[in-house]
């Protein structure tokens, strides 16, 4: 998808999408840094619109890995159908229904690309509480933001949050890597 169909969508759906356009190459490759790839992975990944960052985990992780991509723009979901690869699960339905297709304690990283500041508190509770429910006690939950307006509510749900930052993206990104703690 070309970075004009991004922006279009952008216009027409800003305060779901929440950005003019898709997250850079840096930004990306921050995002899924925490990502290890010598072992097979259960990956959510929330809120893929163009496919940037689903096919950064895709190049990156073990071949038997498995990625379920969560994405409420139907042009996305339509897009991300040209995305080849059998590890590939795209959902056309809410992050807020991650217990819907997940057991608890079943799932390794969720990586989030979700407008966190534009969404409403209840829903994003929703969302970081089925977040927590899902992950093992291992998991971590990877976000990125343009500000650090949630950085209170994140550790909330997640006993250790750390915060890395990058100038390399329009606008400047902050990048969350969350854990429960527990191990
Ligand atoms: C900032 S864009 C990120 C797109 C891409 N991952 C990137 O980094 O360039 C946010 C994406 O989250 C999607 N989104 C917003 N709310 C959502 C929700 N409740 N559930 C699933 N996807 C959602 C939007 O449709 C959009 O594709």
């Amino acid at each position: 998808m070309k970075n004009w169909s991004f922006f279009r969508e952008a216009v027409k759906s800003f305060r779901t999408t929440g950005s003019i356009a898709a997250s850079s190459p840096a930004l990306v490759k921050k995002l899924v840094g925490p990502l290890p790839d010598n072992r097979p992975l259960v990956i959510i990944e929330l809120g893929p619109g163009d496919g940037c960052v689903t096919r950064a985990i895709l190049n990156k992780v073990h071949p038997q890995s498995t990625v379920t991509a969560y994405e409420i723009n139907e042009t996305f979901v339509e897009n991300l159908a040209s995305i080849k690869d059998e590890r590939l699960t795209v959902l056309a339905v809410s992050a807020e229904r991650l217990t819907d297709f997940f057991a608890p304690g079943t799932v390794d990283f969720v990586v989030s690309s979700l407008p966190l500041s534009m969404i409403d508190k209840t829903t994003k509770e929703t969302i970081l509480r089925q977040a927590q429910t899902v992950l093992k006690s291992e998991g971590r939950f990877l976000q990125f933001q343009y500000a650090l307006q949630d950085y209170g509510l994140l550790k909330d749900y997640f006993h250790r949050v750390t915060v890395s930052f990058t100038m390399a993206n329009l606008p400047p990104a902050f990048i969350y890597s969350c854990s429960l703690g527990i191990v």
